[in-house]
Order: structure tokens, then sequence, then C-alpha cells
């Protein structure tokens, strides 16, 4: 049963709601009782001063005086004594049984009586009642002095019993707000386990690989801000996955093409298939595709190493648009071929920065590799570079095929491709773009980006520029 939090908190609750029950109910009773016993003992002391009065008047052995007694006695419900300052019993109003009979006065109470007080005291008068009674003394004066004592015994008003209206009433409330209570918590208590028992069985879902598994909890409170938080971290997870099992078909795929065309021309090669007058040609290829795995692999472990911060960043001071010019000309003839158009709006001067150039030279490499990869016949690439404050911005722009506005986010995620069928490019892989953030984040600089379905894309980079070369500027 203490097995689960909610079953802990609901015992725990139960037997708070318990404590406070029996609290209450002492202090109730308490309160009731205290009641009681100042009203009855305000009773008592009425009617001792009637008899006193009545004392004063009357022959105490008189029949209208025994008669007065024995109906305030029955009134009152009450058994009244006369006494002697003594102690001696002068007349009891049970019958007389214990008329005659003294009995010790050096009680403190008595005592008390005896100088002139109303006395009152709970108990069974020094043992000789059998029950608990509440006892008032009240002093006969006379001329300012004590002439006797007038005892009025009463049974205790018992209100703990069941029969007293007050103390039923009072019992019943509590007794019901407490089921009450107790039984609202047990359904809440319920309802808590079994969202908590979804939550807990849809994880166990999520963490076996079920990422379409969701918590179905619509509430308002943090149960549901939970329950979207979890849906939220599936889904996410979810695409995760999707990307990785996406990236590992297509590393497949890359290196399986260039493995097939190498394997079979080295084939070709050893069997005499390829005469030896052309093997120069094939031996190219061959080369050229190992070149194609390496790089592959080589960006790769790039990207795992800047992820890891475990790369360096060599700082030099280098001409940012000597840098720019020799990346375009590894592109030329692909624009040639593209009959693409592109416009270099760059300064004839050189420009220094402070960064690593090797690197810089791979974010050129990639971003330009996209803009002509992605566009097409016609298509303009504009390269343009402007210095603000103590940084340069550089910007890459084309009019190309442009990227939906919700890819936008994700195109610098790992292994991020927009266009999943790999129609149009076969050989990327969606790294290029990651390894320019990480390259760009490891300088401490930034990277935007503007696209627009069917307008093209923009991408501007920031570069700190070199102070000790002033005279370049
Ligand atoms: N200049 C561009 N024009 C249109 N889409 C682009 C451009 N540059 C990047 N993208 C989009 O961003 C995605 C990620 O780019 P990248 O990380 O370089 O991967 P890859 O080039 O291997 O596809 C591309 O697949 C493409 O959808
Ligand atoms: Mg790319």
């Amino acid at each position: 049963m203490f097995k689960s939090f909610v079953s802990k908190f609901f015992t725990l609750y139960a037997a708070l709601t318990l404590l406070t029950f029996i609290c209450l109910t002492s202090f109730i009773t308490y309160v009731i009782n205290g009641y009681f016993i100042s009203d009855k003992s305000d009773k008592l002391i009425e009617s001792g001063r009637i008899i006193n009065e009545m004392y004063l008047l009357e022959d105490i052995n008189s029949s209208y005086f025994r008669t007065a007694i024995n109906s305030m006695s029955r009134a009152y419900g009450s058994r009244i004594w006369i006494v002697t300052n003594n102690g001696t019993i002068l007349m009891d109003s049970e019958s007389n049984k214990l008329s005659g009979i003294t009995f010790d006065t050096q009680r403190p109470n008595i005592q008390k009586a005896i100088e002139g007080h109303h006395v009152t005291f709970t108990g069974n008068f020094y043992g000789l009642f059998r029950e608990r009674m509440i006892t008032v003394i009240v002093p006969i004066r006379y001329n300012n002095e004590t002439m006797g004592l007038i005892f009025l015994h009463a049974y205790y008003p018992s209100i703990t019993n069941a029969t007293n209206p007050f103390f039923r009433v009072t019992l019943i409330s509590l007794l019901f707000s407490l089921v009450v209570s107790i039984m609202l918590m047990y359904l809440f208590s319920r309802r808590i386990t079994k969202i908590f028992q979804q939550m807990n069985k849809t994880a166990k879902s999520i963490a076996n690989g079920n990422f379409e598994s969701r918590i179905m909890i619509h509430s308002n409170d943090e149960f549901g801000e939970l329950a979207t938080n979890l849906n939220y971290m599936a889904a996410e997870l979810g695409k995760l996955e999707e990307m990785r099992r996406g990236f590992i078909a297509n590393i497949s795929h890359d290196f399986r093409s260039p493995l097939t065309s190498i394997k079979g021309f080295v084939q070709a090669i050893l069997d005499g298939t390829i005469p030896p007058e052309n093997q120069d040609k094939y031996l190219n290829i061959v080369l050229n595709e190992s070149n194609r795995l390496t790089s592959l692999t080589n960006d790769i472990l790039l990207l795992a190493k800047l992820e890891n911060n475990g790369i360096t960043i060599n700082r030099t001071s280098f001409d940012i648009h000597n840098l720019i010019r020799e990346v375009i000309i590894q592109f030329e003839q692909k624009i040639i071929d593209k009959k693409m158009e592109i416009t270099i709006l760059i300064d004839e001067k050189a420009v220094f920065v402070d960064a690593d150039r090797q690197k810089i030279q791979r974010v050129l490499y990639n971003m330009i590799d996209n803009a002509v990869k992605f566009c097409g016949k016609g298509d303009r690439l504009t390269i343009e570079t402007t210095k603000y404050k103590e940084k340069i911005n550089i910007s890459i722009k084309d009019t190309g095929p442009g990227i939906k506005e919700e890819d936008i986010k994700y195109i610098f995620n790992r292994f991020h491709k927009a266009d999943r069928s790999r129609g149009k490019d076969k050989k990327g892989t969606g790294l290029g773009l990651s390894i320019v953030k990480e390259i760009i984040n490891a300088h401490g600089e930034t990277i935007n980006v503007n696209s627009q379905l069917n307008k093209g894309t923009e991408f501007v980079f920031t570069l700190t520029l070199d102070k000790g070369n002033k005279m370049y500027r």
C-alpha cells in the first residue's frame, strides 16, 4: 500500500485529517463541558442563595423549610445538605439519610467556604459518592459571619454522552466532514495515480523508441504542462531519430556508389578488360572517387570534433578578399556549365581579418557550393563584403529556389536536407551548413540567413578585422 507516492500522500492526508478530527473533538468537548459546568454551578449557587435566605427566616425544623428544600432539590436535580461549621449534617434532602453525621472540615475547599466564599469543585466528595459529582458550597452568612454551610451536589453534567444533543450534533457534523474530506482525497489521489501511470507508460514507450506515443492529458495545471513538455520532447526525439535514420541511409548511399565504381574499375584493370593504354583514364576516376570518400569521411569527423569542442581555431591575419577569389575559382567551371551569372562586389584592395584561414575557406566553399548546386540556368550568384566598425560582413546571395519558411530553422542542423528525395542533389549529406555554423560559432562570430521560396537565398556572416593591419584598410 505504501509503495506509490500517491498512496503515501493519501495515507498522510488521511492521518492528518483524523488527527485534526480528534483534536477538534477534544477541544469542542472541553469547551462545551466548561460551559455546562459553569451553567450548572451558577444554578446551584443561585438555589444555595435562596436557601440561605430561607434559613435566616425560617426554623430549620419546620415542615415548611423541609418541603421547600425537597422541592428545590428536585427542581435543580441536586442533593442538598445543611451543615454546621464543624461538619455535622443537620439536614439531608435525600430522606435525611446522612443527618447527624459529621465529616472533616479541614479540607481547603470547605475552609474556603467557611471563610465566606462560594466554592465549586468536582469529584466524588472525598469518596462519599460512587459517581463523579459537581459540588457547590454556599456559606450561610449573617452579620459578616458564617453560621453554617449549604452543600449542593449534582451529577456531573455528562456531555460526552451520546444523548447530549449538543455533543451529538457536533460529533455528527465533524464525522461527516471527516468522511467527505477523506473520500474527496481518495478520488483525487486516484486521479493523480492514473495520470502518473499514463505518464510512466508513455515515457517507457518513448524510451523503447515509440516516438509517436503521446500523453493524453489536457488539464490546465502543472500536469497538463508536464504532459505538453513530454509530448514535445517525444516529437523532438522522433525528429532526431528520423534525421539519424535518414543520415545513415544517405551516408550508406554516398559511400556505396563511389565504392562500387572504384571496385568495378580496379577489377576491370586487373582482369584486363581495360587495356593498359586506357588505364590512366580509369585510374583517375578511381582517384577522384577516393577523394570524394575521403572528403566525406573528413566532413563527418570534422563535425564530430567541432561539436565536441575538440578543434582549435588557429587565428592568423589574412586577406579575406583574396581567399574569396580563390574559392570562386574552384567553382568557375561549374558556373559556366550551369550558365549561371556571377557578380563579385568586393574591393580590389586587401582586407585583413583575424581568423582561421583554412576553416573560413571551408565556410565559403560550403556556402558557394550550395548556391551553385541549388541554382539553375540564368540564376545569379552575388558575393559582397561590407565593413562595419571592427567587423566585415560577407554576403553570399543567389536567385535560386529559396528555402521554405518552415525549413529555415532546421537548415543548420546536422543531416538536414530540405530535399529529402535527393532528386536535385545526390551528393549532399546535409552536413555542409552544420560545419559552417560550428566554425562561425567557434570564432565567436554570427551567421544569418534570409530566404524566400522561389526568390533566392542570402547567407551573411561576420569576421573581425585585424587591427594590426590598419595600413591595408
Ligand atoms: N543556397 C541555397 N538555396 C536553397 N537551399 C539551400 C541553400 N543552401 C542550403 N540550402 C538548404 O539547406 C540544406 C542544408 O544544406 P547543407 O547543410 O549544405 O546540406 P547539403 O548541401 O548536403 O544538402 C540543403 O539541403 C538545402 O535544402
Ligand atoms: Mg551543402
